[in-house]
C-alpha cells in the first residue's frame, strides 16, 4: 500500500546506529574477536564449516570464514531487529515510498512478481501492468528472433545495439554476457554506453545499418551519454538508409518518458515503457532487459524472473539467521563498521560472470555511498565499502598478492558452480580447487614454523608467511541458467539494502552523480571553438582546459 506521505524512516530509526545496545553490544564483542585467528575457531568447533552456512533456493552460502561465532551472529542479527530490518523489508515489498529523498516507492521486486499477487501502488495494482509490457516484450522478441521483424530494406535484423549507460546498460550487458550461453548465437549483441565516440565506432564498423536494430534504454531520455550516442546511431543509419522513415524499423525505446522519445524521433508505438518505481540500477528485469529477451528468448527471461522472485520471497519471509541476503549484508556491517575493511572483492569462478563485478559496483556503490541518514544528519560511522572483482583465476596471478599477503584486510565473496557450460576434460574440477584453495589459504595461512619446517632459509621465511584469517564467503551454485542469475543479482540487491537499512542511508537516490554532470554541461562549450574563451574555474581546471585546447587545436 503506497502511502501518501514520505516515510522517513520506522520510530525505530529516530535512534542513531551508534546508540543501539545491539551496536554497543558489537563494539565489546569485536574486542573479544579481533586478535581471534580462523585456526582457532575452526580447530574449537570440528562441525563449523557445516554449522555456519545456509542454503535457499537452490544456492548454497558458507560464511564459516568469516571472522564471527555463533554469538556475533546474534548480535548481528539483534541489530537487524533493533534498526527496523523486518519492517523496512515489508515496506518496500508493500510499495510505501522509502525512496525519501525522491518520493517515490521502490518496487523492483514488482517486476518479477507473479500474476496472481497483488501489489497497490497510488490505489493501482501494478501487477497486470508488469505482465502487459512483459507480453509485448515477448511479442516483440519474437518478431526479431524469428525474422518476421525486418529492416526498412527487408532484411532480416542480425545486430542487436543497446545504448544506454548505468542501470541502462550494466544489467543488460552483464545479463547477456552471463546467459551467452543460452543466447542466439546467430545474432550480434552489442552495448554502447561511453560518450567516448570510439565505443560507438567499434561497435558498428563492421556491421550493415540493414541489419541493425538499436534499442535506446533510457528510463529518464535525457541522459547525454545516451541522447549523443542515440543520435550518432541514427546519422549512421541514416547515412545508408538515407529515408526518415527507416528509424521505424530500426529503432525502438525503453523509457519512462514519452515526451523525450517522441521528441528524438522514435515512433511511441516502438517504446516500452517503465514506472518511476523501478530505479536504474535495479531496472535489469523491467523493459531495460529487453535486449537480454532477444538474446535468450522470452522462456528463458521468465526463467530469470522466477529465480528473482524466488530470492525476494526467501528474504521476505526467512527468519533472519537462515536469510542469505540478511547473513551477506549483516557480515558486511560487521566486517565494513567494526573490522573497518574498506572493501569487498566479487571473485566469480565463471567466465560468464566476468561482467558481474563492474554491474555490482553501480548496485552496491551508487545504492550505499552516502553520508547523510535518511533525515539529512551526518553519519558519525562508516557506509557502503568498495565492491570491486575479477574472475578467478585470473585474479590470482594479478591482485591476489596483496589479498593474501598485503596490509589491507579485503574480504572476498566466491562464487562458484558445480556444473559447468563447457567441460573440456577436467578443467572445471581444476577450476573449482583454486576457488576452494584460496578461500582455504585466505582463512589458515601459512605459520613461520610450517615455512621453516619445509626447509625455506630464515632470510626468505617472512616473504612466505601467509598470517591468514582473512574473511570471505563462499556461494556454491549447481548450474549457471538464467534462474540462478536471476537468484544470484536478487541476492544483492537484498544485500544492499539490509546494509544500506541499518547505516539508516536512502539506498535509493543518486544525488552524488549530478555535480560533475552539471560541471560537465559548463566546461563543454568552452573547449570547442579556436577563440580562446574567458575562464573562471579555479587555477587547476583553468590550466588543464587551455593545455588542452592547445594540444587539441595543434598539429597532430
Ligand atoms: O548515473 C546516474 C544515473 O541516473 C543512474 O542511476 C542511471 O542508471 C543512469 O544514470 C542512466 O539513467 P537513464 O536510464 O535515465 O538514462
Amino acid at each position: 500500500m503506497s502511502s501518501a506521505t514520505p516515510t522517513t524512516g520506522s520510530a525505530a530509526q529516530a535512534q542513531r546506529l551508534t546508540e543501539r545496545p545491539a551496536w554497543k553490544a558489537l563494539e565489546d564483542h569485536y574486542a573479544t574477536m579481533r586478535n581471534l585467528h580462523l585456526r582457532q575457531l575452526f580447530a574449537d568447533d570440528p562441525h563449523r564449516g557445516e554449522r555456519l552456512t545456509a542454503e535457499a533456493a537452490g544456492i548454497y552460502l558458507d560464511y564459516s570464514k568469516q571472522r564471527i561465532t555463533g554469538e556475533t551472529i546474534r548480535l548481528l542479527m539483534r541489530l537487524a531487529d533493533e534498526c527496523g530490518l523486518r519492517e523496512r523489508i515489508a515496506a518496500m515489498f508493500h510499495g510505501e515510498r522509502i525512496n525519501v529523498t525522491e518520493k517515490r516507492a521502490v518496487l523492483h521486486t514488482a517486476l518479477r512478481a507473479p500474476e496472481t499477487a497483488q501489489i497497490v501502488v497510488d490505489g493501482v495494482d501494478v501487477v497486470p501492468a508488469v505482465h502487459a509490457l512483459l507480453n509485448r516484450m515477448a511479442a516483440f522478441s519474437l518478431q526479431v528472433r524469428s525474422g518476421e521483424w525486418q529492416g526498412y530494406t527487408g532484411k532480416r535484423i542480425r545486430n542487436i545495439i543497446n545504448i544506454g549507460i548505468g542501470g541502462s546498460d550494466l544489467g543488460p550487458v552483464m545479463a547477456y554476457e552471463a546467459l551467452r550461453y543460452y543466447s542466439r548465437r546467430d545474432m550480434i549483441f552489442r552495448f554502447v554506453s561511453n560518450v567516448d565516440g570510439t565505443d560507438f565506432e567499434e561497435a558498428t564498423r563492421d556491421i550493415d545499418p540493414e541489419e541493425t536494430l538499436f534499442i535506446i534504454c533510457s528510463k529518464t531520455f535525457t541522459t547525454l551519454e545516451t541522447l549523443t550516442n542515440a543520435h550518432a546511431a541514427r546519422a549512421w543509419s541514416l547515412r545508408k538508409l538515407g529515408d526518415d522513415r527507416a528509424v521505424r524499423r530500426h529503432f525502438v525505446a525503453v523509457s519512462a518518458n514519452a515526451e523525450g522519445v517522441s521528441r528524438f524521433g522514435i515512433d511511441t508505438e516502438n517504446m516500452f515503457g517503465f514506472w518511476d518505481w523501478v530505479g536504474g540500477r535495479y531496472s535489469m528485469d523491467s523493459a531495460i532487459g529487453l535486449s537480454t529477451m532477444i538474446a535468450i528468448g522470452p522462456e528463458n527471461f521468465r526463467a530469470m524472473l522466477a529465480g528473482f522472485h524466488a530470492m525476494d520471497q526467501h528474504f521476505r519471509n526467512a527468519p533472519f539467521a537462515q536469510n542469505l541476503p540478511v547473513l551477506m549484508g549483516m557480515l558486511t556491517v560487521w566486517n565494513n563498521n567494526f573490522f573497518d575493511a574498506q572493501t569487498v572483492a566479487v571473485l566469480p569462478y565463471e567466465r560468464y560472470l566476468k561482467r558481474f563485478p563492474a554491474y555490482l559496483q553501480q548496485l552496491t556503490m551508487e545504492s550505499n555511498g552516502k553520508h547523510v541518514t535518511l533525515d539529512g544528519t551526518c553519519v558519525a560511522y562508516q557506509t557502503g565499502p568498495i565492491y570491486w572483482g575479477e574472475p578467478g583465476t585470473n585474479g590470482q596471478h594479478s591482485f591476489y598478492q596483496l589479498i593474501h599477503q598485503g596490509t589491507k584486510l579485503v574480504p572476498c565473496d566466491f562464487i562458484g558452480f558445480c556444473q559447468t557450460l563447457n567441460p573440456i576434460d577436467s578443467q572445471h574440477d581444476l577450476l573449482m580447487s583454486n576457488l576452494f584453495a584460496q578461500a582455504e589459504a585466505l582463512a589458515f595461512g601459512k605459520t613461520g614454523d610450517e615455512v621453516e619446517a619445509e626447509g625455506t632459509p630464515g632470510w626468505l621465511a617472512p616473504h612466505r608467511v601467509f598470517e591468514g584469517n582473512r574473511p570471505s564467503n563462499t556461494l556454491l551454485v549447481k548450474r549457471l541458467t538464467p534462474r540462478t542469475l536471476g537468484l544470484l543479482v536478487a541476492l544483492y540487491e537484498h544485500s544492499v539494502f539490509t546494509q544500506g537499512t541499518i547505516w539508516d542511508i536512502d539506498s535509493f537516490d543518486q544525488w552524488g552523480v549530478e555535480l560533475g554532470k552539471a560541471l560537465a554541461q559548463r566546461v563543454a562549450p568552452e573547449l570547442e571553438g579556436m577563440d580562446e574563451p574567458p575562464l573562471k574555474h579555479d587555477s587547476s581546471t583553468n590550466a588543464l582546459i587551455r593545455h588542452y585546447r592547445h594540444l587539441k587545436n595543434g598539429p597532430l
